[in-house]
């Protein structure tokens, strides 16, 4: 009877450890413990046994009924951690939408970019390109900058090895050849790259973009200039109530020459770190086209005359977003692309 113990002990606890699911632990269960169990039947017989032999075997039996009773909680606690962890692996909720790859997006200065065509094609220009890559003429001497004049240091050249040509340094070259190759009237905005030999800071950068305009016309004068960078502006830095200044300045191509600062972002006007407590910020250049010019192009000047403009598209997107450094959007880092 002892070995019997035993015997069943081994196969029990041999089967248990075997079960793979709750339900065929149940029925082993059954089979061991039940009413119709092994051990129940052992501990029937033990009224056969003498009561010495009773006493030491029925303890033997009970200890195992209890072990066993143990084990299998034991083993089905197991496989019910198990169950649940492989159902967090593999259960998925089907009412969730699809995932999908996470989608880009246009880049800040392209998206810029579109708004000022939209912008200029709603006030009847047109939209034009150039070559990055000019020669000295359109950049230099036909827009009154000849050889030798130090307004050529105003802006430092980057110079093609060994070829006669440069990375144009503004978009105002793109003037000069839409006008050697379209009648006046002339209404035409230009954005583009422009190269700098800049080191590189928070407001500089060896390549950059503007965005060059220019109207000519019989009697286009200083209030259409006035009238249509004032729309544009207000409209591009979505405040209708940005105020512009004018003030001269000199730039050879055009006669007179004004600079353009517009109310503080970081103030509206009132005086801050931003704008060095003046409550303004210079932002573009412009002012009526050179009469040397527009001869150059094979416009007559006693005939036709016009206004141009040339602005920094970062410059004017940090202005328009608070952005303190034009690296960022250089760097393209998500977490500064993703906010436009
Ligand atoms: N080309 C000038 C620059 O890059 C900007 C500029 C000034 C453009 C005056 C113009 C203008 O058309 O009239 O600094």
């Amino acid at each position: 009877m002892k070995q019997k113990i035993l015997d069943l002990r081994d196969q029990a606890l041999a089967s248990i450890k075997q079960v793979k699911s709750v339900e065929h632990l149940k029925e082993l269960e059954v089979s061991l413990l039940g009413k119709k169990g092994q051990l129940t039947a052992m501990l029937k017989g033990l009224k056969e046994l003498s009561e010495a032999d009773r006493r030491v075997v029925g303890k033997m039996a009970n200890d195992l009924k209890q072990e066993l009773a143990q084990t299998l909680v034991e083993k089905e606690q197991g496989l019910k951690r198990k169950a649940s962890q492989s159902l967090g692996q593999e259960f998925y909720d089907t009412s969730l939408p699809g995932r999908t790859e996470p989608y880009g997006h246009l880049h800040p200065i392209t998206q810029f970019i579109r708004e000022i065509e939209d912008t200029f094609l709603s006030l009847n220009f047109e939209v034009a390109e150039g070559p990055q890559i000019e020669d000295d003429y359109h950049n230099f001497t036909a827009l009154n900058i000849p050889k030798d004049h130090p307004a050529r240091d105003m802006q430092d050249t980057l110079w093609c090895k060994d070829i006669p040509y440069l990375l144009r340094t503004h978009t105002s070259c793109v003037q000069v050849r839409y006008m050697e190759s379209h009648d006046a009237p002339i209404r035409v905005v230009v954005p583009g790259r422009v190269f700098r030999k800049d080191d590189v800071d928070a407001t500089h950068s060896p390549m950059f973009h503007q965005f060059e305009g220019i109207m000519v016309d019989t009697t286009t004068n200083l209030s259409h200039l006035k009238g249509i960078l004032t729309i544009a502006l207000r409209r591009l830095v979505n405040n209708p109530q940005l105020e512009l200044r004018f003030r001269s300045g000199f730039f050879p191509f055009v006669e007179p020459g004004l600079e353009v600062d517009v109310t503080c972002v970081g103030c509206e006007g009132k005086g801050c770190n931003i704008c060095k407590k003046t409550g303004w910020l210079e932002l573009l250049g412009c002012g009526m086209v050179h009469p040397y010019v527009l001869k150059t192009v094979g416009l007559d000047p006693e005939k036709y005359q016009g206004f141009a403009f040339g602005a920094g598209i970062e410059r004017l997107l940090m202005i328009k977003h608070k952005i303190n450094d034009i690296r960022l959007f250089y760097e393209n880092d998500p977490r500064f692309l993703e906010q436009f």
